[in-house]
């Protein structure tokens, strides 16, 4: 059985169907990148999983248990899991604090203390835990908004663009980070505009566009089909960052 089954999603915004009858499945193990155009519904379709947008239709389950319909910390309980595309930490505070307020609302004391350091190697943060987050490096930051999103020890994550506004070399650091985290147990879906971070780091791509799924499948066939070119590629996808 797959871990994450979307059957037939709709989201509407008004008039606006910004997930438009999606189907798709995420096997345990998975990397899948989520791609398309601004405003292709990718973020929507996150919300969705995470229960912070409502389905008109259709229905999402994970590990055979129905996630739509439920409120989103049952769903975070249940085992999904997410980053934003705006970096949201509490400045002030620690690199420890942060991920231990989000391991703190799933453990008491010391499990908390214990997922908090798991979390913290799992996404390979080497510098002082004891630092605030306010002056370190926004590659150290998003690794600390991925350190609290695993410190709920989740089974899906979901992470949102986290390599907007990287240089090149935290781009491929971060990347292998998130390679790893299969290895972790935890199964990965991403929304990403960088092409080659698409290209290296996913097992299997889904194409939205205008709300629709108009491709999926492995990252060297889908980025070659037309309507990806002409829907994604020919536009919003960054290139040239080898
Ligand atoms: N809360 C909301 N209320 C109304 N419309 C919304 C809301 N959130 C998203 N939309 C609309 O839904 C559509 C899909 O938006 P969404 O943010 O999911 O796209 P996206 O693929 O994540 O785009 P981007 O790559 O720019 O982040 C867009 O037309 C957007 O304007
Ligand atoms: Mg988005």
């Amino acid at each position: 059985m797959s871990l994450l089954a979307v059957r037939n999603a709709t989201v509407a915004f008004g008039g606006v169907l910004a997930v438009n009858d999606v189907s798709l499945q995420v096997d345990r193990g998975e990397i899948v990148g989520l791609v398309g155009p601004n405003g292709a519904g990718k973020s929507t379709l996150f919300g969705a999983i995470a229960g912070a947008v409502t389905l008109r239709d259709g229905s999402i389950e994970l590990d055979g248990a129905r996630l739509s319909g439920c409120p989103p910390h049952r769903i975070a309980r249940m085992g999904v899991a997410r980053t934003f595309q705006k970096v949201r930490l509490f400045g002030s505070m620690s690199v420890e604090e942060n991920v231990m307020v989000a391991a703190g609302e799933h453990f008491g004391g010391r499990a908390a203390r214990a997922a908090t350091a798991a979390a913290l190697e799992t996404v390979h943060y080497a510098g002082d835990a004891r630092t605030p987050v306010a002056g370190l490096p926004l590659s150290d930051r998003k690794r600390v908004e991925i350190a609290r999103a695993l410190a709920a020890g989740p089974q899906l994550l979901l992470l949102d663009e986290m390599m907007n506004g990287l240089t090149v070399d935290e781009t491929n650091a971060l990347l292998a980070s998130i390679k790893t985290l299969p290895q972790a147990g935890v199964t990965v879906m991403l929304v990403e505009h960088v092409l080659h971070v698409v290209r290296s780091l996913c097992d299997r791509l889904v194409v939205l566009h205008h709300g629709r799924l108009i491709a999926e499948g492995k990252p060297a066939d889908v980025l070659t089909r037309d309507e990806v070119v002409a829907a994604w590629l020919g536009g919003a996808a960054e290139q040239g960052r080898a």
